[in-house]
């Protein structure tokens, strides 16, 4: 792999995707990594992120120069640029010169691979305080600024590259060209990973832990689970069945696309729990969102427990193997986020599945530790599965229970439900399911306004549009969405949904607000 070295900003995870969007493989590791360590991983290249702070800060993040010498290319980019030119024998100075934001860069050498091709003037992302004011030995200016003498450089002989901006950021114009020149030009790495690599890799991976054992995986028919059964399913076939919930409490025609449309795509064998009674006798009588959430989540896990239960009797019945394993769906974010790499699968299992009990032990499979969410989406496709089910937006766990603001009865969630599709169903034909990341339909069950419909008064509820714009649900904006859209979701609503005479737009950003309403 490339090793994207992270010194504690939030730039490591973009750089590896950068990297892997120029089809070369990466994983990012701690910037306190030593010489051995990294010698042992057997990278073919390295980047050194950007990072919070100066390199003469108190606490400043350190790095093992000896990395240096171990003759692997390596990129520095900004704080990890700083590093280099420290570790060898450069200067870096607290000139006081700040540049942020968007700065006018000017290449100097435009023959040394790392900015070859590349226009002579051409506006690129600063964040930084201190400077590099002498360039190491050995080493070429390539770039500077009007305020920064030194804003690249390289040593070819030592295969050694840096630069001050952040090619990582889309305001970097030429960024991921700068990129791939240090990967493809000057570490002289070949473009060769891909989505059809990676699935014969992981099926390779899976059928070697797995051998000949059984698999279970509970399907919620989100992207991560659906993608991660399909390609457990590729290495193992029947070896692995899946267990979907129906909780009643899904969206229309979800059910259909997880039963219908998903096996037909991947040919797994697939067990539906129809749950729905269980479900709403359990939800009888409660409004309060977190007692809602937790009879959701136990009600869940009882049902997945008896799911499990009854296939693993079977499996002993027919022939004495027990289930051994769980497929988890399980993204490389998260697994950077809780400390990147080993033993933090047992907080993910909990996690995930919704606090698995221990005395089942399952050995946990996890096809999709290794990527971005975008990369799984592509493996999905490539699996040959529908858009339906790839480019799902994210549904939450608790489904439309949450989204029924009181009590949730059968009544009002099949009111909600036909809301739901009916704005679904105008936004997808508007073109708009990519620019939002999800749009909440809410029904404020113990509101009721006075309306007038036909020629009689009605007093009915008001149905909630929510649509939001993010990039990882921890912050989020309001879309603007067309007014036209808008006001066809509003017409069809009303005309067509009993007992709704009002649609309220929520154009509040989170924070303050959460995405969902409970
Ligand atoms: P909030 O409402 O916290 O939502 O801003 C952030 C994101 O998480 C989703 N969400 C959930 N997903 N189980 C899930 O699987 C849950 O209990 C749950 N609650 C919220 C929500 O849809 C949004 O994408």
């Amino acid at each position: 792999p490339v090793l994207v070295v992270d010194f504690g900003a939030q730039y490591a995870q973009l750089i590896a995707r950068r990297v892997r969007e120029a089809s070369v493989y990466s994983e990012i590791v701690a910037h306190s990594i030593t010489a051995d360590e990294v010698k042992a991983k057997n990278p073919i290249g390295l980047v050194l992120s950007g990072g919070p702070s100066s390199v003469y800060a108190e606490g400043a993040p350190s790095f093992d120069p000896a990395i240096f010498d171990l003759g692997i290319p390596v990129l520095g980019i900004c704080y990890g640029f700083q590093v280099m030119a420290t570790a060898l024998g450069g200067e870096v100075a607290h000139t006081g010169a700040r540049e942020y934001g968007s700065t006018p860069v000017t290449v100097t050498d435009g023959v040394n691979a790392l900015l070859a091709g590349q226009p002579a003037e051409q506006t690129v992302w600063m964040s930084h305080g201190d400077s590099v004011s002498k360039a190491p030995e050995g080493f070429t200016v390539l770039a500077s600024t009007e305020s920064t003498p030194v804003a690249a450089f390289a040593n070819d002989e030592r295969k050694l590259y840096g630069v001050q901006w952040h090619p990582e950021v889309k305001h970097s114009e030429h960024g991921q060209h700068v990129l791939e020149n240090f990967l493809h030009r000057a570490a002289g790495i070949p473009a060769d990973w891909n989505s059809g690599n990676v699935i014969a890799e992981q099926v390779a991976r899976i059928r070697e832990q797995v051998g000949t054992g059984k698999v279970l995986c509970g399907l919620s028919g989100g992207v991560d689970s659906s993608v991660a059964a399909a390609i457990v399913h590729k290495a193992v076939g029947d070896q692995l069945v899946c267990v979907f919930v129906d909780h009643g409490l899904l969206r229309e025609g979800e059910r259909e696309q997880v039963e219908i449309d998903y096996v037909a795509s991947t040919g797994v064998r697939l067990i539906t729990i129809d749950a729905r009674e269980q479900f709403i006798n359990a939800l009888a009588g409660v409004s309060d969102p977190e007692t809602k959430r937790k009879i959701i989540g136990r009600e869940f896990i009882r049902s997945f427990e008896q799911a499990q239960a009854d296939l693993i009797a079977e499996a002993r019945a027919t022939d004495g193997d027990p289930i051994r394993f769980l497929v988890q769906g399980t993204l490389y974010p998260d697994v950077v986020e809780s400390g990147g790499g080993s033993g933090t699968a047992n907080i993910k299992s909990h996690h995930n599945v919704g606090g698995l009990p221990e005395d089942l032990q399952f050995e946990l499979v996890e096809p999709l530790r290794t990527l971005f969410k975008d990369e799984v989406r592509a493996i999905g496709s490539e699996l040959g599965l529908p858009d339906v089910i790839v480019q799902r937006q994210p549904f939450p766990g608790p489904g439309l229970g949450i989204r029924i603001v009181g009590e949730v009865t059968q009544e009002r969630l099949d009111l909600l439900r036909k809301a739901d599709a009916i704005a679904r169903a105008e936004l997808t034909a508007a073109g708009l399911d990519r620019e939002i990341w999800q749009c909440p339909v809410v029904l404020l069950a113990d509101v009721r306004s006075v309306g007038v419909q036909g020629d009689g008064r009605t007093y009915g509820h008001p149905i909630v549009l929510r649509p939001v714009s993010s990039e990882d649900a921890m912050t989020a904006d309001w879309t603007r969405l067309p007014y036209d859209v808008l006001a066809k979701i509003s017409n069809r609503i009303t005309n067509e949904v009993d007992g709704v005479n009002r649609v309220v737009l929520d154009v509040t950003s989170k924070p303050p607000g959460t995405i969902e309403w409970e």
